[in-house]
């Protein structure tokens, strides 16, 4: 708790071209519960490096991103909105938590091998114990809640064990956080392969939306997106094209899947998906406005950067010298 409030953690890399999937599976939620909770919302620059970057793209992309926050509604005066490369406790938290974590529960993640297939020439550590310092990110605030997309439920659940585990040692050191899945949108399939991910690592550019597409772009992939020849409006796992386009339109309009089949209960495929194109605009045209009138306003900006970064660091540092302490580091001269 941070005052009256419980904390909510969460972050998405600076990495690739963010997709409608980050948007409808994350940030929206994270502006819904932004009053609610005392919110740490961190551009995760430090996790990108486990695969090879460009430094000056990763630099314009975290920046990019951390304007993204603000543009969807995300208040900067009332939410910590930080770049967690400013604040050290991250790296100082991992490590010791990598002492309560088994190679065994390491090697069973699925988003390591996934991309430690993908990059096979590059396994390095820090892909292999990302997990780990996801653990601190969240662990570092206290945190209660952690909004995400179902493809992160498997880190979340090894979070809360590493925090389980060392507070069995230690007394009651970490809050054990929950996750968070959105009623719709939490899993947002690829267009072209409804049985993949949209993910922004996809080579198929067709097969996800980006959330800087232009309003004719998006109509086209949505016009585009793979269905079946079954013809007819359900919501059925049989028709996974029908189903992932169903579950956009609804996190796009905040409804359900039963009110969509309703709508369009006699409609062709044409004609639906013609409608889920104009609901992605509806939310991304807007969206892309806002991030381009901030991006024009520098010093804004930077003083958000510099206030939240002391704000975190300062929580960050309450929680670390509790950790120091119970795991017998020496107590610093002051
Ligand atoms: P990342 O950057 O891959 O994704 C950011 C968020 O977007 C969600 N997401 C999706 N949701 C629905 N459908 C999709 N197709 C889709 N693709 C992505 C993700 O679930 C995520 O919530 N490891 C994390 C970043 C991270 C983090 C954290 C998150 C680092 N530390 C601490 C929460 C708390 C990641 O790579 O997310």
């Amino acid at each position: 708790m941070i005052g009256e409030k419980k904390v909510l953690f969460s972050g998405m890399q600076a990495t690739g071209n963010l997709t409608l999937g980050n948007y409808l599976g994350a940030l929206k939620n994270w502006v819904t519960l932004s009053d609610e909770y005392e919110c740490f919302y961190s551009v995760v620059d430090m996790h990108s490096i486990t695969v090879r970057q460009d430094p000056a793209t990763l630099r314009k992309r975290a920046r990019a991103l951390l304007t993204l926050y603000i543009a969807a509604g995300l208040d900067p005066q009332k939410n910590c909105i930080y770049y967690q490369s400013h604040v050290s406790g991250h790296a100082e938290l991992a490590w010791i938590l990598n002492c309560f974590t088994y190679m065994g529960e390491l090697n069973r993640m699925t988003q390591f091998k996934d991309k430690a297939s993908k990059h096979a020439d590059n396994i390095n550590a820090g892909l292999f114990t990302y997990p780990v310092l996801m653990a601190a990110d969240i662990l570092l605030y206290q945190a209660d809640v952690v909004p995400v997309g179902i493809d992160q439920m498997q880190h979340l659940e090894l979070t809360r064990d590493i925090a389980q585990r060392f507070n069995a040692v230690y007394g009651d050191v970490f809050t054990v956080p929950q996750a968070y899945i959105g009623k719709s949108g939490a899993k947002i399939m690829s267009l072209q392969e409804p049985s993949k991910k949209m993910s922004k690592s996809d080579e198929n550019p067709n097969g996800s939306i980006y959330l800087m597409d232009d309003p004719d772009t998006i109509r086209r992939k949505c016009k585009r997106a793979v269905t079946d020849s079954l013809g007819e409006i359900r919501y059925s796992e049989e028709q996974p094209g029908l189903h992932n386009l169903i579950d956009i339109y609804c996190a796009c309009q905040n409804k359900t899947p039963d009110e969509v089949v309703k709508e369009f209960a006699g409609c062709g495929y044409g004609q639906f998906k013609e409608a889920v194109g104009e609901a992605v605009v509806a939310i991304l045209e807007p969206l892309q406005k806002r991030v381009a009138e901030l991006e024009k306003d520098k010093s804004y900006i930077d003083g958000i950067i510099k206030e939240n970064a002391e704000k975190a660091n300062y929580f960050a540092q309450k929680t670390l010298r509790k950790v120091q302490k119970k795991v017998g580091f020496p107590e610093k001269i002051r």
